[in-house]
């Protein structure tokens, strides 16, 4: 889908649907929607009259105008209660908007900004929450379907403002909102993928490309490469598999310091059968996207070039499958990472905390100021929270804010677990310096204790994700399948480090 910002009159946009918006309570609308319903003999008032239209949010209705609009179709947008209002109502109404649209006979969508007339929200938020509305409400995972009853997608988006001097902020925000949404899209095709086609090499392969599109720096640490390091952690888990893992490492220099302002690391699991320790096979399937920490600061680092951002970031994702090959590590083994702690592997299948384990080391190793990771880390983010918030974990109360701040303007709800203390006793081994698992309960909070022992003192917010990576259904901008969390949040973190 190609954005684009136009100075004009959206009565007299041709296009293929005009989409306009009304709030709750009003009974003569004005603005554009006012503008429209006057060039359509006041067949919107005539609606809203006989309660067919009322403002609700999330109301979409469709009204055809064959002859009286150079559109032969209007959209209008219920916006809900003023008081209600957001722009996280705007994204969400722009994805629904874009997918109710979905269908073979239209290809151009002009809209208005909203929330930028009567609302009064910023110009350049509404903005930026539209276009990142459209372009993830539009996404979908076709890549391996041959035939699809319906394979059509909206081609040009014209957002249309009537005064000429918000063009250009329009304009900027629109361009902001796409590399936003379309790095989330990115992650999304990574985090879909089957893992038969994104290996460790084919995710390497895929991170060269990005990163010669881009202009990020990219290195690739091979298996000999973590041997040298001392990344027993990380190789412990890729014992079991015979594809070799791959630890990538991006960097953006967006303002040329030594070292970096923040190291954004995530889990890249290619896939997880739980190694010896395996899953059972129900659900299993889902384990290919156990990779999307891995895939959203891979993203989100693409997205910083993209826009210039004036920060100085890293993105290190290890990555390799977790297999029970003859090679495997079994219960009860004895690992070293690369900080020197031991580690006693009672689970095979709590893997990511290892594999992240030396990330965390190599990104400190590399002048990481701060550290984001990201990971799908515990089945139990979802009993302690459901899937309406992820779990941040930290050592660092401003970083932790940061973060907070980051997601809220993402549109992403978080919220803090503890790290008390209390817990460092959940992972003391009795024959290493620490365990991978835990029996006490808490089982989030227990991974982020374990991760703890690989920062040190560095400024450091965990992020787990396993609660919100995916999703059973396509709701406001999330989408069914692998839904981007994380991406966005991510690169308002480091865009907030700018400076
Ligand atoms: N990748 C899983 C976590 C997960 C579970 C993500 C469900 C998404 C949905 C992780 O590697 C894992 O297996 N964690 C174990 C840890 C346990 C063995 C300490 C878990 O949550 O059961
Ligand atoms: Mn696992
Ligand atoms: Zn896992």
């Amino acid at each position: 889908m190609e954005v684009h910002v136009k100075q004009g009159d959206i009565a007299h946009v041709e296009a293929d649907v005009v989409v306009v918006n009304l709030f709750e309570g009003v009974t003569s609308p004005g603005g554009a929607t006012g503008a429209v319903d006057a060039a359509i003999g006041g067949v919107i008032s005539k609606l809203i009259e006989l309660g067919e239209i009322r403002g609700k949010a999330g109301e979409l209705t469709l009204v055809h105008t064959p002859g009286q609009l150079p559109s032969p179709r209007i959209l209008v947008a219920g916006l809900g209660k003023p008081a209600e209002f957001d722009v996280d109502a705007i994204r969400t109404l722009s994805a629904n908007t874009i997918r109710r649209l979905r269908k073979p006979s239209i290809k151009r969508v002009a809209t208005i900004v909203h929330g930028a007339g009567i609302a009064g929200l910023p110009a350049a938020d509404c903005t930026q929450a539209l276009v990142e509305g459209a372009v993830l409400g539009s996404y979908r995972f076709l890549k391996h379907k041959k035939t699809d009853d319906d394979q059509s997608s909206i081609e040009d988006l014209f957002i249309v403002e009537h005064s000429q001097g918000r063009v250009e902020e329009i304009e900027a925000a629109a361009r902001k909102g796409a590399v936003l949404g379309e790095a989330t899209n990115a992650q999304r095709d990574l985090a879909n993928e089957p893992a038969n086609h994104l290996t460790p090499t084919a995710f390497a392969d895929y991170a060269r490309s990005l990163a010669a599109d881009t202009g990020l720096g990219i290195e690739v640490l091979e298996r000999t490469d973590m041997e040298a390091k001392g990344m027993g952690c990380l190789l412990s888990v890729a014992n079991g598999s015979n594809q070799p893992p791959k630890l990538i490492v991006l960097t953006h220099q967006g303002r040329g310091s030594n070292g970096f302002d923040l190291a954004l690391v995530g889990k890249g699991i290619t896939f997880d059968t739980g190694g010896i320790s395996i899953k059972p096979s129900a659900n299993m399937h889902a384990m290919k996207a156990d990779m999307t920490g891995a895939a959203s600061v891979i993203e989100a680092t693409a997205a910083l070039a993209r826009l210039g951002s004036k920060v100085d970031v890293i993105a290190v994702a290890p990555c390799t499958e977790n297999m029970p090959g003859g090679r495997a590590t079994k219960p009860g083994d004895v690992v070293r990472g690369m900080n020197g702690v031991s580690v006693e592997v009672l689970n095979t299948d709590a893997e990511g905390r290892l594999v992240l384990a030396d990330a965390l080391c190599l990104a400190r190793e590399r002048g990481a100021r701060k550290i984001v990771d990201v990971a799908t880390l515990t089945g139990a983010a979802t009993a302690a929270l459901g899937d309406s918030c992820y779990g941040v974990m930290t050592n660092n109360d401003d970083l932790a804010d940061r973060v907070d701040a980051a997601a809220k303007a993402a549109g992403e709800k978080t919220w803090r677990l503890p790290m008390f203390k209390d817990y460092d006793e959940y992972v003391k081994s009795d024959v290493a310096d620490i365990k991978n698992t835990t029996s006490r309960g808490a089982g989030t909070i227990a991974g982020a204790k374990f991760l703890e022992r690989f920062v040190a003192d560095t400024p450091w917010a965990h992020l787990d994700i396993a609660n919100v990576d995916i999703s059973s259904a396509d709701k406001g901008w999330v989408s069914k399948g692998a839904t981007g969390y994380s991406v966005r949040t991510l690169i308002n973190v480091a865009t907030g480090l700018e400076g």
